[in-house]
């Protein structure tokens, strides 16, 4: 079993409980990887392991997982139809891939509409950074066809969409990633410090709102060879594997 990004709470325990002796990594039941595994590195679970690992290039064994989960990684890297490919490629026979990606390019935030939903230079800032860096705004929307391209069957994908407001999950990640990239955006003369103050003000602004991004939700299994079945309990169908992993979320307190 693998994980590449961060249901590992839920699968870890899931696996725990409900897998047993079937996971594939031996008494380590669980891999979480990340190139930056700095906020994994105090995790304590008997059956999870973390892995500082480039997803596209560092070696993932193949045929060997039942379950590979990923969530806001792929959109980030301009290999990511490798990447993808070495995740399918990693599943057992019958194995599942969920992978979680905003679709940021079909909810921009819109004055007209209501006029809490500023325009904010700092955060156009924010996304011309990310397109130089070749970011895909649009792959959650991509993902069911990537998924079906890279060979998966029973492939299903789902949306959320949240408003996001002063002192909601979404605001401190937007503030997260403005201050993440507060010196590049100066730097690029993309915005002034004036411009990054004022807007990081507005975020408590009372009448600041905006749509997030759609977080969309895709699955897929790995083609069986004849005569077998999918992999353990976890391939429910889609609104369960769904469901756990929004409970998972809750537990990890991210909910955009
Ligand atoms: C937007 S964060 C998402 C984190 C986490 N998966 C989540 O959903 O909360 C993107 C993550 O991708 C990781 N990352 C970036 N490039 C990577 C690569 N080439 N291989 C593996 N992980 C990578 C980053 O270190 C970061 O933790």
């Amino acid at each position: 079993m693998a994980l590449a990004g961060t249901a590992w709470r839920w699968v870890a325990a899931t696996a725990q409980s409900q897998l047993g002796s079937r996971v594939g990594l031996g008494p380590q039941g669980v891999l979480v990887t990340d190139i930056d595994p700095r906020f994994l590195e105090s995790l304590k679970l008997p059956n999870l392991e973390v892995r500082r690992h480039h997803i596209a290039s560092d070696p993932l064994p193949e045929a060997f997982f039942d379950l590979v989960h990923s969530r806001l990684v792929l959109l980030h890297l301009p290999e990511r139809e490798k990447a993808l490919a070495r995740m399918v490629a990693a599943l057992k026979p019958g194995g599942w891939l969920v992978d979680e990606e905003f679709d940021s390019s079909s909810t921009p935030s819109d004055p007209i509409v209501n006029p809490g939903r500023l325009f904010r230079k700092t955060h156009i800032a924010m996304t011309r950074l990310m397109d130089n860096h070749g970011l895909d705004r649009a792959y959650g929307r991509r993902l069911f066809g990537r998924l079906r391209a890279h060979g998966l069957t029973s492939v299903a994908a789902e949306g959320r969409i949240f408003m996001w407001h002063p002192g909601c999950p979404g605001a401190s990640l937007l503030r997260a990633n403005y201050e993440q990239l507060h010196s590049a955006m100066i730097d690029a003369g993309y915005i002034t410090e004036e411009d990054f103050d004022r807007d990081m003000a507005r975020l408590d602004d009372p009448s600041f709102m905006m749509p997030s991004p759609i977080l969309l939700g895709g699955l897929g299994t790995a083609a069986l060879t004849e005569g077998r079945f999918p992999v353990g309990t976890l391939p429910v169908p889609f609104t369960g594997v769904a469901r756990k992993l929004r409970i998972f979320r809750g537990e990890a307190g991210y909910r955009p």
